[in-house]
């Protein structure tokens, strides 16, 4: 596998750097929104706003018949009358800030990614791929505000606990629209070292280490991970009696303990997979750049690792369960990278921001024949 400097091309640009500001802000600034989501959601705030405005919800109660007003809403939920019918008007006001601060980050967000990106289009700074990106993302925003509510709403009808498969899909969705801007972000500052086997094997490793995620938000949404708290033995067996006993297929999505085995099971097999194809690379390939990023990502997946085991060791307190978030995230950032760097770009952005397509299957041609 040898380096092929006809991709390697510079932006240096004042226009690519406001870009990859902007980008790169807004990943930031998701991931800030995730990690205050989890915070609310771990510290039991997420159902205390029981009204979705998403104009007039910018402006917080001010005075006491404000707050007595949408604590009478909140008194009138599940989990008030089933789980915190003693909480008093000091208390609520906590679990209504946390939620309160969630929604308005989301908010922001969308203000930071809308406003800017609309400047820069009348600049004529945004190229097709990515006004099309952007228009893309927007929907993918306004969806993910809605996906929110939706979610929600399933926690204040009977049972004062949120669909375990609508948490998944919030998640979900938070995390394409992250992983999509990220993309973009990296189109614009780095190069690429196409490489087909890399990128095939971490395409595959890109699929599996969402169906770990969207297992992670299912054991967060059950409340998984507060049973069976202990490593590597389930109950003092490798696979639990418990889920023997179980009738029926759905018991994959829906039993806690189930749903808790298949995610250390598949995290098990995704770390050994990340590592072991790492070393394989690292081995394979003469991109010392590419290697770096490969020990970096086995850090990354073994940091994730270990942080899930001690959330589940210690139950789940509001810290780690953070940071295990914050841990998913860097991972699925680290494989996108190098998904990212070994991909045949379809464009390129040269100085002048000028497009430059590269006919796909010449190229293709071209590092088969370079490769050895
Ligand atoms: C190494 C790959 C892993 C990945 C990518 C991963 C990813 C995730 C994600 C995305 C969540 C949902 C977080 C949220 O919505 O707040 C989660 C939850 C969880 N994971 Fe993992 N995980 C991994 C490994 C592990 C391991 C090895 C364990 C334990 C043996 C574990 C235990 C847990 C627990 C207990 C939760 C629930 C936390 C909560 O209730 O907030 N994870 N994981």
């Amino acid at each position: 596998m040898k380096k092929n400097s006809l991709f390697r091309l510079s932006l240096a640009n004042t226009s690519s750097k406001r870009l990859s500001i902007w980008l790169y802000g807004n990943c930031f600034l998701l991931l800030c929104t995730l990690v205050l989501g989890g915070i609310t959601r771990l510290s039991g705030a997420g159902l205390s706003i029981v009204e979705w405005d998403p104009i007039l919800g910018i402006f917080p109660p001010i005075f006491l018949e404000q707050w007595h007003a949408v604590f009478d809403l909140y008194k009138g939920t599940p989990e008030f009358q089933k789980i915190n019918f003693m909480m008093t008007l000091g208390d609520f006001k906590v679990i209504f800030w946390l939620e309160y601060f969630h929604r308005l980050l989301g908010r922001l967000l969308g203000f930071a990614f809308i406003v800017p990106g609309i400047i820069f289009w009348m600049k004529g700074y945004l190229y097709p791929s990515l006004k099309k990106s952007f228009v893309m993302i927007t929907l993918l925003g306004l969806l993910q505000g809605l996906m929110g509510w939706y979610m929600v709403k399933s926690g204040l009808v009977k049972d004062p606990h949120v669909s375990h498969f609508r948490l998944a899909a919030h998640l979900l969705l938070a995390l394409t629209i992250y992983a999509w801007i990220l993309w973009e972000a990296f189109a614009l500052t780095f190069h690429r070292q196409p490489d087909y086997y890399v990128e095939r094997t971490f395409r595959l490793i890109l699929v599996f280490l969402l169906g770990v995620i969207t297992y992670g938000a299912f054991v967060a949404g059950l409340k998984a991970g507060l049973i069976y708290n202990t490593f590597p033995l389930m109950d003092g067996e490798w696979v639990p009696m418990h889920i023997f006993n179980l009738s029926h297929e759905r018991y994959f999505v829906y039993d806690p303990a189930n749903v808790q085995f298949i995610h250390r099971y598949l995290a098990m097999a995704l770390t050994l997979w990340i590592v072991l194809s790492s070393l394989y690379y690292i081995k394979e390939v003469e991109d010392s750049h590419l290697k770096k990023a490969f020990w970096a990502l086995q850090g990354l997946v073994l940091l994730q690792f270990f942080l899930g085991v001690m959330t589940l060791i210690f139950a789940v307190p509001i810290s780690l369960g953070c940071l295990h978030q914050v841990g998913a995230v860097a991972l699925l950032s680290g494989v996108l990278y190098i998904l990212h760097y070994t991909s045949l770009g379809k464009r390129f952005v040269d100085k002048n921001l000028i497009i430059k397509h590269i006919d796909i299957k010449s190229a293709q041609e071209f590092l088969s024949k370079m490769r050895v």
